[in-house]
């Protein structure tokens, strides 16, 4: 299970570090993949915009490859019972601990005019999507790493009060390492809120990926043989490896190594191979969002299979806490 903020426009970052790993998933295990849009009510009580950025995530995350006839992909709202098994679960979180969160912390800097009671429990609401599919693995990165320890402290507190209920959900991701794909000023990763110019949108057209990847750092080359990189040139060599194909990646790898290397020749080949990548995923997100009735059938059919198993778990719960009077 997993959750994704319908926050705008997804980039290389979220395809390598996330998407990957669910279109993966989806032909392994029963897998529930959420738009979060009541989490973003957290922070963004204007909702304008809310439509146009569901309607997005849910056709990006279907052009890059998840399945909504192999994987549950569908809508955190169209599933009533979050916020039923979230209230319970409200009851077993202490104010304490919720103020200690780090992502609390960091919202409450933000934006001190608007630290809502639904913002300090947000940790809670993220573990009543988790656990109401008693949900055991959870891709997600290193920064939902201490959400998902407050969702095991809940399944705890819970299963020790009202008896086994809840398998103990645990961060997944295949082989160890995240992939990390740094962005294109050679400071840190792709991220949406730092440097537009150094992230590369799925929703970009060709020429901003080409103008985006010619204005990448680089430097007058190598002086020595098998010299090691620099870090941004290291990057442009890791972006590289993302996309191109194998021979390519041997070439300029050679060029490098032996001191020939045009930098400018390089940053071309990357723009190409990422121009090839991305646009048919984004003629493809295009083709989505222009068939309202595709994506009205997908979020139908998620809600359905969403919702099968949410009502299975609530049967379970209410017994459990004692919430039968029949
Ligand atoms: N908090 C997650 C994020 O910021 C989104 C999310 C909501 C989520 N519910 C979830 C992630 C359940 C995993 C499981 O990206």
């Amino acid at each position: 299970m997993s959750g994704i903020r319908p926050t705008g426009f997804l980039h290389l970052g979220n395809y390598f570090g996330a998407i990957r790993n669910y279109i993966k998933m989806q032909d392994e295990f029963e897998c529930y993949f959420m738009v979060a849009d009541l989490h973003s009510l957290t922070t963004h009580p204007d909702t304008k915009e809310l439509k146009n950025h569901v309607h997005r995530v849910l056709a990006e995350n279907i052009a890059c490859g998840l399945d909504p006839n192999k994987a549950a992909f569908y809508c955190q709202s169209h599933v009533h019972e979050t916020t039923e098994l979230y209230l319970y679960l409200n009851m077993l979180a202490y104010k304490g601990e919720l103020e200690k969160t780090a992502t609390f912390k960091d919202k409450v800097r933000l934006h001190p005019e608007n630290v809502n009671a639904g913002l300090l429990t947000y940790p809670v609401l993220q573990a009543a999507d988790i656990i109401l599919h008693r949900a055991k693995y959870v891709p997600v990165g290193k920064d939902q790493e201490q959400h998902l320890e407050m969702a095991r402290n809940y399944v705890n507190r819970f299963n020790h009060r009202y008896g086994e209920v809840f398998p103990e959900p645990q961060a997944f991701n295949y082989g160890g390492e995240l992939v990390k794909v740094p962005s294109l000023d050679g400071t840190g990763k792709m991220s949406k809120s730092d440097n537009q110019m150094a992230t590369l949108y799925l929703a970009d057209e060709d020429d901003i990926i080409r103008k985006k990847v010619m204005k990448a750092k680089t430097d007058s080359g190598p002086t020595e043989a098998n010299a090691s990189k620099p870090d941004y040139i290291e990057n442009i060599f890791l972006l590289l490896k993302l996309v191109a194909a194998p021979d390519t990646i041997e070439k300029f790898e050679a060029d490098y190594n032996n001191c020939t290397i045009r930098y400018g020749d390089l940053k071309k080949q990357l723009a190409e191979d990422m121009v090839n990548f991305i646009a048919p995923i984004r003629s493809k997100v295009d083709a989505i969002l222009n068939d309202k009735a595709y994506l009205k059938k997908v979020m139908e059919q998620g809600a359905e299979k969403a919702n099968a198993s949410a009502g299975a778990t609530m049967k379970l719960v209410r017994e459990a806490i004692g919430l039968n009077y029949f």
